[in-house]
């Protein structure tokens, strides 16, 4: 396994997100993570991250526990494991080269040569299927080449893991079906892992190896596509049919 969450637990004060998430992931998986509206989706690549500490349990990436390591360890972790942020936005003042440089400037400080950087930047650009446009400035995108930017940015990091929270939010059903690809590409070329944090069927269906449903504190459901497309279960239905119900919403269908 590259990831496991092995009884994981979190809360936010008297908030509780995970009292026992336990998941696995092997490597060069596509796991696509569904979920209400906060059920955990972004603490629990949050967490994988090491951006936020899990209160108690073990996640391990690669044999090594997460949890355990000091924070300049962590800034090595991020270089392999890459979060793409839900609604990450591309900063105004840089042009498209710079806002694509700005991770490995911010990874590799000082260590990494212009020349190595303006080729990471073009091959990054190149995958997301916009060669050449480095001179080019945010307000002069569409909102879909935006997020392929910020896509790149990400990808320009090279690393084992990407982590998409949200990846189609506020896309139109074309560029949704283009970043879809995009994912797919990415799996399928460069043999990453990925976590993918959906509120689309459409992507989580498209793009998975297998589909995880998070709710209560825990993992609630998880399979292949076919067993979200086929199940019984209410709340899970309820779910893939309607639009994503709120928490509580969700938790009242769990109970009934
Ligand atoms: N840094 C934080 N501080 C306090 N509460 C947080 C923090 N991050 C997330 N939460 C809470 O944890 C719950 C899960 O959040 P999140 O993972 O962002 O949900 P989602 O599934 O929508 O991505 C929410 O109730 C949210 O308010
Ligand atoms: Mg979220």
């Amino acid at each position: 396994m590259l990831v496991t969450f092995e009884r994981v637990k979190k809360r936010f004060g008297e908030k509780v997100v995970y009292d026992d998430l336990s998941l696995e992931i092997r490597r060069g998986e596509t796991v696509t993570i569904l979920g209400g509206s906060g059920s955990g989706k972004s603490v629990l690549l949050k967490m994988l991250n090491g951006l936020i500490p899990a209160d108690s349990g073990r996640i391990a990436f690669d044999g090594q526990d997460i949890t355990k390591l000091t924070e300049p360890e962590l800034v090595g972790v991020r270089r392999r494991i890459a979060y793409l942020f839900q609604g990450a936005a591309l900063f105004d003042s840089l042009d498209v080269g710079e806002n694509v440089a700005y991770g490995l400037r911010e990874q590799y400080w000082r260590t990494m040569n212009e020349a190595a950087i303006r080729e990471r930047v073009q091959r990054s650009l190149l995958a997301v299927g916009l060669p050449g446009i480095e001179r080019m400035k945010p307000s002069d995108l569409s909102g879909g080449m935006k997020k392929r930017v910020g896509l790149a940015r990400t990808l320009a990091l090279e690393p084992e893991v990407m982590l998409y929270d949200e990846p189609t939010t506020g896309l139109d059903p074309v560029n949704t079906a283009r970043i879809n690809r995009l994912i797919l590409g990415i799996r399928d070329r460069l043999g990453l892992t990925s976590l993918v944090v959906t509120h689309e069927m459409s992507t989580a269906f498209s793009v998975s190896d297998r589909i995880v449903m998070v709710g209560k504190g825990r993992v609630l459901l998880e399979g292949p596509p076919e067993l979200f497309r086929t199940t019984p279960d209410p709340a899970v239905r309820a779910f893939i049919d309607g639009q994503a119900p709120a928490e509580e919403r969700l938790e009242d269908l769990l109970q009934s």
